[in-house]
């Protein structure tokens, strides 16, 4: 198979807004897959209901990512891009796929063991059979490759159980087993700017794609450093070492250097280093929050897009359904 005709699929759960590392980890890579390869990307509106936002957060929280997505180079026309509550196949497969799904297995999994620790009050079937609904998102287009992070590696494993019972269960061939895609050297995990860890939406440490010039500049200034270096040469703690890293994403490498080497001679002015870097985050995300500005109220033009992916989405979940519906016995009379 050449990799256009491999399936590829990821999706993201529509609570809040993306950030530098939504962007560098995940959706930089989802923007260069559909060059070579058959995409599928999708608002994973669904899976957010577990919490129970209210209705309206709901719809913004879909539209507004729908237009980050696009503003951060997705490209309607090159993949499909859908909203998942758009294709009731979806529904239909996870209903089937209950069936074969053990709840053992769900309850070892470790966000649920996760889940029942931090909101014991609400532990609904919803977040028990979550691998259930998206091993149906990744069937339902019989992907291949799902480019997604560490911590959805168990979830993935569980999709793949879900296709091998499903295929020896009816002895049939519907289903191939989804693989994580690896990015190889292009997996940039970003650091947040409070000094320890990955930047997160719940961390609050992080630049958002649309926080204006203002808002950007205030975080930067604010990021954590330390006293400076005392020797020449000397390995720059966390903190220093996560805006590095940031400016290795969005500035040139000839500034990086200079800064680099200020370190290295100690003679590093932070506050320049974050002025600069301030700047070049700005320059960086300014064409992607131009591109949201200008389409996130136009309701025909996001609607005609969410018409046109949930068109092609449900081709294509349409065709797996009758396969799945045969293979069961279902729809015989
Ligand atoms: N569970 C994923 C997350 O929390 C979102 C998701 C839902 C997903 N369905 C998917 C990712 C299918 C990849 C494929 O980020």
């Amino acid at each position: 198979m050449t990799p256009q005709q491999e399936t590829v699929l990821s999706g993201i759960r529509s609570t809040g807004s993306l950030h530098l590392g939504n962007y560098f980890g995940a959706l930089r890579n989802f923007v260069r897959l559909q060059e070579t390869h058959h995409c599928y990307y999708f608002i994973a509106d669904y899976h957010s209901l577990t919490t129970h936002p209210a209705p309206e957060d709901l719809h913004n929280n879909v539209r507004r990512i729908i237009a980050e997505y696009i503003a951060s180079g997705i490209d309607p026309e090159k993949c499909t891009l859908y909203v998942q509550s758009d294709v009731p196949e979806i529904c239909e497969l996870y209903l089937l796929l209950c069936m074969i799904a053990y709840t053992g297995e769900l309850e070892r999994t470790t966000t649920f063991k996760d889940k029942i620790r931090k909101q014991p009050g609400n532990i609904n079937a919803g977040l028990l059979t979550y691998p259930v609904l998206m091993a149906s998102d990744i069937l339902i287009h019989r992907a291949r490759w799902v480019p997604v992070g560490k911590d959805q590696e168990q979830h993935l494993e569980l999709a793949r159980v879900f296709a091998r019972r499903f295929n020896n269960t009816y002895n049939c061939e519907v289903f191939p087993e989804p693989e994580a895609f690896n990015f190889g050297a292009n997996l940039v995990k970003v650091p947040g700017l409070d000094g320890t860890g990955k930047m997160g939406k719940s961390e609050g440490n992080g630049v958002y794609l649309t926080d204006t010039p203002e808002i950007i500049r205030k975080k930067v200034m604010k990021a954590v450093t330390d006293a400076g270096p005392t020797e020449p040469n000397q390995e720059p703690p966390e903190p220093v070492k996560n805006l590095f890293t940031i400016m290795d994403l969005v500035s040139q490498p000839q500034t990086v250097a200079y800064f680099r080497e200020q370190y290295a001679s100690c003679s590093i002015r932070y506050g320049d280093m974050k002025k600069q870097l301030a700047g070049d985050v700005m320059n960086y995300l300014t064409p992607i929050r131009e591109k949201f500005n200008q389409i996130v109220n136009d309701k025909a033009y996001l609607g005609k897009v969410a018409a046109e992916g949930r068109e092609k989405a449900r081709a294509s979940a349409a065709k797996t359904m009758t396969e799945v519906r045969k293979a069961i016995g279902i729809n015989r009379l």
